[in-house]
């Protein structure tokens, strides 16, 4: 298979550009595996948008990188533009580590696959991007892939960093430094800890606040972070707990995020498989533990981008080192293909895991944001044992009300609670059929009495604190919404912060 598909690319790389398969406006385009630049990153995006324009559409984050090259993003979905209701919203993002380049071109051709079986009608593309909105970030450090591939491509990590050599993957704020404070004083508090950040050590670079600003701007369900140099999905947390460099760093969704890393792994023919050698020898290697590892009992890491989106937002991300070797030759770009394909496909449906539903005034039908949502596992054990444990990382609905909690399966209780109304909780028991939407549970809150006197008196509106600035039904697009103003707003009070 190798040697045919090796033969196949230098074909394609022999033949004088006009005789490629060129895409024209009648026939289907061909994608070729290759390592694009970033001018040809942008056309592959640019030339998929126009194709599938029904169910594409391509935008660029707020700010560009170090030496100006736009974060281009391919949104999939059959309404782009907008968040719908109650439809999950789910991210990749590659080449963060700029000389990390398969991942990148995994993403080109997903872009392009997708938007090919759209078109030819395959029901299974089709039926996810009928219930999914999939954003595609090929390449978050276009500079770093640009240096590498200018010095030939073999530094172990020459292009890692950005223009400025900063490790993008170190850059967010550490709020496992938060999570793990409020663990040792036993207050709960286990979600959107920016809320908590009282000041940041550094200047985020400006690769990073875009992704920041998107992460916290866009109701993201769940999302993976494509790596190279070995071969493993490594899940929450990165940070150690004693801050050792090597610790297994529990989650309170350990369960889900290791099914999230196994649904990858073991859909990749190599990940998973218990014979493989290390990528370096005499290192070690994950096949025998399925191909997944927790990220901080392989080493700890902190201001990375996989903890920062389980603790700032309502996502859960796994990270995802496709190969060991970080800048693959391009004629094995086809087979990784081949071979990541399937695992790329199935972990998008896990965006529909668990349970989802919109939270309403009982009064009004109103949606109500910022809704917490709790979860406790009471799964039968055995005959004699029930469990009965919370999981403490609550997520929060979001501005219409709608709210996804990704579980692995078992029997639930579901609490939502929303300032100014009295608690509800509904029994759920969660089986995950494949390929299917998330069981649906919503709650139809009542209004606490005294509450909605005071607000007829003051004519305030209720509603959590992210959102509570729009008054009810006028909030705009989610996608639109200007939280950058927000998140800068409050830290531009905080020291050494240049804003
Ligand atoms: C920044 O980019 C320029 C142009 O590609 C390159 O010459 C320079 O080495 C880069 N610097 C760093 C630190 O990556
Ligand atoms: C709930 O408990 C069951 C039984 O112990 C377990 O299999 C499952 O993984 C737990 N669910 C979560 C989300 O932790
Ligand atoms: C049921 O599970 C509990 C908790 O794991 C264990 O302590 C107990 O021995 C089990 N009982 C039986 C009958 O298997
Ligand atoms: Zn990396």
């Amino acid at each position: 298979m190798r040697i045919v598909w090796a033969v196949t690319c230098v074909l394609w790389a022999a033949l004088p550009a006009q005789t490629a398969v060129v895409p024209t406006k009648s026939s289907e385009a061909e994608f070729e595996w290759k390592h694009h630049n970033n001018q040809e990153l942008e056309q592959v995006l640019k030339e998929v948008a126009e194709r599938c324009h029904d169910v594409a559409r391509l935008y660029a984050l707020n700010k560009p990188s170090v030496r100006n090259v736009p974060l281009w993003t391919l949104e999939l979905s059959d309404n782009p533009g907008q968040h719908e209701l109650l439809e999950p919203e789910f991210k990749y993002v590659a080449n963060m580590h700029g000389n990390e380049v398969m991942g990148r071109e995994l993403v080109l051709g997903l872009a392009h696959h997708l938007c090919q079986a759209w078109r030819a009608g395959d029901p299974h593309v089709r039926k996810l991007l009928s219930i999914t909105r999939i954003h595609l970030l090929p390449s978050m450090n276009p500079d770093g892939w640009q240096l590498a591939s200018d010095t030939g491509g073999r530094d172990y990590l020459k292009g890692r960093a950005n223009n400025n050599s900063v490790d993008l993957n170190r850059d967010f704020p550490d709020l496992d430094r938060i999570m793990y404070s409020n663990e040792a004083r036993h207050v709960q508090h286990n979600n959107h800890l920016m809320d908590q950040l009282r000041g940041l050590d550094h200047q985020p670079q400006p690769e990073t606040w875009a992704v920041m600003k998107w992460i916290m701007g866009t109701p993201f369900v769940l999302s993976a972070n494509l790596h190279g140099g070995d071969l493993v999905a490594n899940y929450p947390y990165d940070a150690s707990r004693s801050g050792a460099a090597q610790e297994y760093a529990y989650s309170p969704d350990d369960s889900t995020f290791r099914h999230l890393a196994q649904v990858y792994a073991s859909r990749h023919p190599r990940m998973s498989d218990p014979h493989r050698p290390p990528c370096t020898p005499g290192d070690y290697t994950f096949g025998p533990d399925g191909g997944v590892t927790n990220g901080a009992a392989w080493y700890s890491v902190r201001g990375g981008m996989q903890d920062f989106n389980y603790l700032s937002s309502n996502d859960l991300e796994v990270t995802l080192e496709v190969g060991c070797d970080k800048y693959p030759p391009a004629s094995s770009l086809q087979q990784e293909w081949l071979d990541n394909k399937e695992a790329l496909m199935e972990y998008m449906w896990q965006t529909h895991l668990g349970v989802k539903g919109v939270v309403r005034d009982s009064l009004t039908g109103q949606g109500i944001p910022n809704t917490l949502i709790h979860v406790k596992n009471i799964t039968r054990i055995n005959d004699t044992h029930v469990r009965d444990e919370d999981i403490n990382h609550d997520v929060t609905s979001v501005h219409n009300g709608d709210y996804w909690r990704l579980l692995v399966p078992g029997d639930y209780e579901v609490t939502a609670t929303a300032e100014g109304y009295l608690p509800l909780t509904h029994t759920i028991t969660v089986t995950n059929p494949p390929h299917q939407e998330a069981l649906r549970r919503d709650f139809d809150l009542a209004p606490l009495p005294d509450d909605s006197m005071l607000r007829q008196v003051t004519g305030e509106d209720e509603g959590g604190e992210v959102y509570d600035t729009y008054p009810r039904g006028q909030e705009p697009n989610l996608y639109e919404l200007p939280l950058e103003d927000d998140l800068l707003g409050r830290l531009r009070d905080m020291d050494r912060m240049p804003y």
